[in-house]
């Protein structure tokens, strides 16, 4: 039985959809589920989904993912750009892990453009929506290898 694939979401984006909506669009976080459980069952796995605004509770994931993910997509969202101890637990996690943003970091303001997260990352998406959670969830299934 293949294992999971983690979606781990970080602070505000429990508010997708109402939050600045021309930057980050209009779809909700449940709809981001339902598209990453509809990708990852299209190469036969399941997805874990969760969203917290507290930094321990993702560092406390990853570490559980160690030994019950597949792979991982993790958007930790503002965390992405100051945590070094999000940095810390990823560099523990063997896994492939996918950093993934709605919104591209690179073409917004300069304090976006530092990231924890991909330096420990085994690659980025970001700038296209709901459909980069897409992308990193088939990139994280086509890279798991169990
Ligand atoms: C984000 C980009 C981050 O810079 C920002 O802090 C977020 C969302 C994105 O998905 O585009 O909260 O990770």
């Amino acid at each position: 039985m293949s294992k999971p694939i983690y979606v781990l979401n970080g602070p505000n984006l429990n508010l997708l959809g109402e939050r600045e909506p021309e930057i980050y669009g209009s779809s909700t976080l449940d709809d981001v589920r339902a598209a990453c459980e509809a990708r990852a069952a299209s190469f036969g796995r399941e997805v874990v989904f969760r969203q917290s605004n507290h930094e321990g509770d993702l560092v406390s994931w990853l570490q559980e993912a160690r030994s019950k993910a597949g792979g991982v997509v993790l958007n930790a969202a503002a965390y992405g750009h100051t945590s070094v101890a999000l940095h810390d637990a990823l560099k523990m996690v063997s896994l492939p892990v996918i950093d993934c943003h709605l919104s591209n970091p690179d073409a917004r303001e300069s304090f976006r453009h530092h990231s924890y997260v991909a330096l420990a990352a085994k690659g980025v998406v970001s700038g296209f929506g709901v459909i980069s959670y897409e992308l990193a969830v088939e990139a994280a299934c086509r890279l798991a290898a169990d």
